[in-house]
């Protein structure tokens, strides 16, 4: 089989014979092979072995046919690296101990040096030899990586995380910076070991106002995608809720902008003309089924031209319930359209 670069064509804005399709969360989560290794192994330990997080990123491109690969890590390796200590909790997710609620806190987080994260470059390096799909790196945007250090769990409101972005705008600007600055090296890593493609997420953003992303949000994660700009690989920006401010979250260097399910993909199409857009069904119309996400799909390729700039992906990551057949079967269906 040779090589199919339609992700990274289509990714650069080029007219492809197909749309390409991948899924956030495609590795891990419902998988079989997945869940069998998890038994065996935690979440940070999978990640943290090469031939295993290789493995797990490999299962939904034989599987599911998918036209990229996305490397098996998290986005709190990088905090993880410089010095935080992070816990991954089942049914919870990254939970940390002592969070950062000052600026004093700061002083927690220490240089980025390559070398901490090398299991990556290893992992990126043995997927490179099997894939004969694009290897997609990434990393959090600072403000979702922030909401995390600053709430010291998910949540649903970011409470603290905004207050220490209103009440402490100098000690925010501080943890934007370092989280910015960090957030570059771990990329380039990435990109030096071989992944062909980088998509930051902004996974929580959209809880954002739109005036207050502008200020204390958009200069970092812009300097992200410039400072990649040298790496000649596409750069893909994905946020969730991000409907009232896309035009915003859309004014960095990035080729791809990915859309959560909330906005019609029309309507986006009209505000970033042009732009590739990734995206944007809703991850439980998968679980349904066929009969429910067929119609959906049908009708965001309605009225798309021949140069339909767009890679074809779920709002957000795969659901856990999702049954796998559903996955293949929407895999199938976008390919024939
Ligand atoms: O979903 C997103 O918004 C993407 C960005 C993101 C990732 N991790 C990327 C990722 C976010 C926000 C996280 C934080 C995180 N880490 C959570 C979410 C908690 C919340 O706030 O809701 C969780 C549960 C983890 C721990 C984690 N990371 C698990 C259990 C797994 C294994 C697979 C799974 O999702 O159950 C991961 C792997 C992971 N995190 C990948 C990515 C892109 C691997 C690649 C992939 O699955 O496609």
């Amino acid at each position: 089989m040779s090589f199919n670069n339609t992700f990274l064509r289509a990714a650069r804005g080029e007219v492809t014979d197909y749309t390409p399709v991948w899924f956030m969360r495609q590795a891990g989560r419902s998988l079989p092979g997945y869940r069998e290794l998890r038994k065996k192994y935690d979440v940070l330990t999978l990640t943290q072995t090469p031939d295993l997080a290789a493995q797990v990123s490999l299962e939904p491109i034989n599987l599911l046919k998918v036209d990229a690969a996305i490397l098996f890590a998290d986005i709190m390796l990088l905090p993880i690296a410089m010095g935080i200590d992070v816990k991954i909790v089942e049914s919870v997710g990254p939970v940390i101990d002592s969070p950062i609620n000052t600026k004093a806190d700061l002083a927690k987080l220490r240089p980025f040096e390559p070398p901490k994260v090398d299991f990556l470059a290893q992992t990126i390096k043995l997927l490179r030899n099997d894939l004969q799909v694009p290897l997609i790196g990434f990393a959090a945007a600072p403000f979702t990586l922030a909401s995390y250090l600053i709430e010291g769990q998910p949540t649903r409101k970011w409470l603290k995380t905004k207050r220490f972005m209103f009440e402490q705008p100098e000690a925010w600007e501080a943890l934007m910076t370092t989280l910015t600055d960090a957030t570059i090296e771990y990329l380039k890593v990435q990109v030096a070991a071989g992944a062909q493609a980088i998509q930051i997420f902004d996974s929580w953003v959209g809880c954002l106002a739109a005036e207050d992303y502008r200020q204390a949000v958009l200069p970092h994660t812009q300097r992200i995608f410039k400072a990649l700009g040298e790496l000649d690989i596409p750069r893909l920006h994905f946020g969730t809720d991000t409907a009232a401010m896309l035009t915003d979250f859309a004014n960095v260097e990035a080729e791809v902008i990915g859309l959560d399910w909330r906005i019609d993909f029309a309507a986006a199409r009209t505000l970033l003309p042009h732009k590739v857009l990734q995206g944007n069904l809703d991850p439980v119309a998968v679980v349904a089924g066929p009969k429910v996400f067929q119609p959906r799909v049908d009708q965001m390729f309605a009225g798309m031209t021949e140069h339909r700039n767009h890679i074809f992906n779920l709002g957000h990551g795969v659901m856990p319930e999702t049954n796998d057949q559903h996955l293949r079967e929407l895999v199938e269906y976008v390919h024939g359209k």
